[in-house]
């Protein structure tokens, strides 16, 4: 297992091109299962994730191609992917390929919709808690879906075909991401209409409407609570891009806060993060847009403490609430983040707090006291978006940090040392056997 070893003290300084966004290429690469002919897709993230969805597609019948990237030299981030499915033979999803990724799930839409049959291993927890699928199941099986639970295994059956109706999508904690696209996608090639009140609004749910759309579906509404989608009897191949990942730019835009830097992000859509903008404003971080999708971020020396609460979106994402708990470790006063998508999401408080953090935990509620400086330490990755906010720590604090377990870091960002070490880290990733 390979470690990050980090030498803490550099300002970042310089560009960082953000790649795609894992978060949307996930459902798409699922939703290619339903398309007929060749769809090309333009800057999937070359992650573990996303490697592991084509590995899951191709399972199940797809070839996929990643091409190299056009241009020369740099990172290589991107390079186009070819989606084909080739047979329809295979529905099963194993427990091997769901277990690393929970994301898995996203197949189960389309396979009911566009084959009638699915058997998907049921997700475990994960390290920010429960992951239920109840929704996806409750909305697919108003669509005429029926399912049995199988040897660890959700199998699900369409007899006939999918029927649209009116359904309430929502759930205690608010949308499901991921339900909302599971229930879209098999509703896109159901009979007649259906109507997803409670819908989840996030930028990867639009995105993957706007690719069904390019496929010639009928969907209305998406970005919004509420959905209208018209089945259509078939979905052709068609070629798309996947924005950017708006959790890569929030991460990178903390890196430079807590290094008190400069950076250029590009490829980064400032409107899917108003709220993270917002908050990092009140701390101190400015802004300046410069041209589409390019943005300028520096920081006041002095960080405020704030307050934040982790919504649906538009709401702060909770997929950016252990790099802003970093970033306010520093800040002149106490701070509060309360978790209300995962309460459980704080793995990386006891990691920050032996780098010389006080923070508390009150259920879901974290106080963070905010201290002059932090001191490298040896930590461990425990889930993707805990692991960034201790690279963030690590970035700024006192000495040597060492982060073991990084793969959970490998799955959500495509080359992270790299990008940083171009703009100033002194960051290296070293394999377990090589540190003592
Ligand atoms: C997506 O997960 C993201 N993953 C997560 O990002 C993100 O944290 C999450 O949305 C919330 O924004 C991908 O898009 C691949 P949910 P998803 O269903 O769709 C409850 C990352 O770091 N719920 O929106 O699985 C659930 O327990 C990952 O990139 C049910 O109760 O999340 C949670 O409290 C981590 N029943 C809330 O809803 C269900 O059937 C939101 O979960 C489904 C969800």
């Amino acid at each position: 297992m390979d470690s990050f070893i980090i030498r803490g003290g550099s300002r970042i300084k310089g560009t960082v091109e953000i790649s795609g966004s894992k978060n949307s290429s996930l459902p798409i690469l699922a939703a290619c299962l339903m398309a007929d002919g060749k769809t090309i897709l333009h800057r999937v993230p070359r992650l573990s994730d996303v490697n592991s969805m084509i590995d899951l597609i191709t399972q199940l019948g797809c070839s996929v191609k990643r091409n190299d990237p056009k241009e020369k030299g740099g990172l290589q981030l991107n390079g186009s992917l070819e989606v084909e499915v080739v047979t329809e033979q295979q529905c099963w999803a194993p427990y091997e390929v769901v277990k690393t990724m929970r994301a898995s799930i996203c197949v189960l839409g389309p396979l009911l919709a566009k084959r009638g049959r699915a058997r998907v291993s049921i997700p475990g927890g994960c390290a920010i808690g429960d992951r239920p699928i109840d929704l996806h199941l409750r909305g697919l099986q108003k669509l005429g879906a029926e399912f049995r639970t199988e040897n660890g295994d959700i199998v699900g059956e369409v007899r006939g075909r999918l029927k649209g109706c009116r359904m309430y999508l929502g759930g205690a904690q608010g949308p499901t991401v991921l339900g909302t696209i599971n229930v879209m996608c098999a509703a896109a090639l159901a009979e007649g209409e259906t109507v997803l009140v409670g819908a989840a609004c996030e930028p990867e749910v639009t995105d993957c409407a706007n690719f069904l759309n390019a496929m010639g579906a009928q969907i209305k509404g998406h970005g919004t609570p509420e959905m209208h989608i018209e089945g259509v009897d078939c979905l052709e191949a068609c070629e798309h891009t996947v924005i950017p990942d708006r959790i890569e730019a929030g991460t990178f835009m903390i890196a430079a806060a807590i290094t008190n830097g400069e950076l250029e992000l590009r490829n980064c859509e400032l409107d899917h993060l108003v709220a993270v903008v917002d908050r990092l404003e009140e701390v101190g971080v400015h802004f300046e847009q410069q041209g589409k999708n390019t943005v300028y971020v520096t920081s006041s020396r002095r960080l405020n403490p704030v307050e934040m609460t982790t919504q649906p979106y538009p709401g702060f994402p909770t997929d950016v609430q252990a790099q802003l708990m970093a970033l306010l470790c520093l800040a002149d006063g106490n701070s509060v983040i309360t978790e209300r998508i995962f309460p459980d999401r704080f793995l990386h408080v006891g990691e920050l707090n032996r780098m010389g953090a006080r923070i508390r935990k009150e259920g879901a509620t974290a106080i963070i006291q905010g201290v002059k400086d932090l001191q490298g330490a040896r930590v461990m990755a425990s889930d993707l978006r805990a692991s960034a906010g201790l690279v963030l720590a690590g970035l700024v604090a006192k000495g040597v940090t060492q982060i073991d377990r990084i793969y959970h870091v490998d799955r959500g960002y495509e080359k992270l040392e790299a990008k940083l070490q171009a703009v100033g880290a002194n960051i290296e990733r070293v394999s377990q056997k090589a540190v003592a």
